[in-house]
């Protein structure tokens, strides 16, 4: 039987560098897999990328069960974090827990929710419940939709309790979206787990990104993310040549089953 990498083992990874990305789905869940990438986040981003969303906001937690199951399906060994939507996670500790069960019966590793000292108290009773968390501080991106916050973190002192109250609240990692870079290094230096880092600077242990922003396939990606493919791009040329091969009546070819099949 194959292990999945477990979260006690993401934690002990402190202090070493190590790659991480978002999928949704099961064929980028074995894409990332086949590429060594062994911690997957089924982020709410979805809800942007996938789901053509303006804002994480309208993502449910039927959305991420259902791309969480998908990604754990594609994958074997890869621990499978899925986020815990806007409103899945505040209105009280036991809706929290109940709505963490649920994302790990969907086949879930362990679950991600934003907010540090506010949502301290949250991350403390999920652990209680036996679920692992991974916090994520900084830009919090349920909210700052609503608040039009999308600004890079500079208040300092806020930072660091964040980060202090998430690693007392017992989470394995944390994301630091849009910290500071000099910010997210001393966080990095200071706290013992991983940091894990978007736009966020070079010093995190860490790094995420939001797949499609990573593979060309996003409307418009942050400025912090350099394009390692196009494959909008391609996409968009397969399907042309596809569509100018059957106007030309070139597809199917001769000696392609669609073809015979037609002659039959
Ligand atoms: O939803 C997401 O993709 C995330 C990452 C940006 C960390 O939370």
């Amino acid at each position: 039987m194959v292990h999945r990498t477990r979260a006690n083992a993401i934690r002990d990874r402190k202090g070493t560098r190590f790659a991480t990305i978002t999928a949704y789905d099961a064929a980028f869940g074995r894409a990332a897999e086949a590429a060594g990438i062994d911690v997957i986040l089924v982020g709410d981003s979805l809800g942007n990328v996938v789901l053509g969303y303006e804002s994480t906001v309208s993502v449910t937690m039927e959305d991420m069960e259902r791309h969480g199951a998908a990604v754990v399906r594609g994958t074997q060994k890869a621990h499978v974090i899925v986020d815990m939507p806007f409103m899945s996670y505040e209105a009280s500790d036991e809706e929290a827990v109940r709505n963490a069960g649920r994302l790990i019966r969907a086949g879930a590793c362990s679950v991600k929710l934003e907010g540090g000292v506010d949502r301290a108290g949250r991350i403390a009773a999920i652990i209680r419940a036996g679920i692992p968390v991974m916090g994520h501080i900084g830009v919090g991106p349920q909210t700052a939709a609503l608040s039009g916050g999308f600004k890079r973190r500079t208040d300092r002192e806020h930072m660091l309790a964040d980060a202090d109250a998430v690693v007392a609240a017992g989470a394995y990692a944390v994301v630091l979206e849009m910290v500071d870079r000099s910010i997210a290094a001393e966080i990095t230096a200071r706290i013992p787990i991983p940091t894990i880092g978007i736009g966020a600077g070079p010093d995190c242990d860490a790094q995420i990104l939001v797949l499609y922003d990573l593979l060309g396939l996003s409307a418009q990606a942050p400025p912090f993310v350099t394009p390692y493919a196009d494959l909008a791009g391609a996409a968009t040329d397969a399907m042309r040549r596809y569509a100018q091969d059957i106007v030309a009546g070139t597809y199917p070819g001769e000696g392609q089953p669609g073809a015979a099949r037609k002659a039959v």
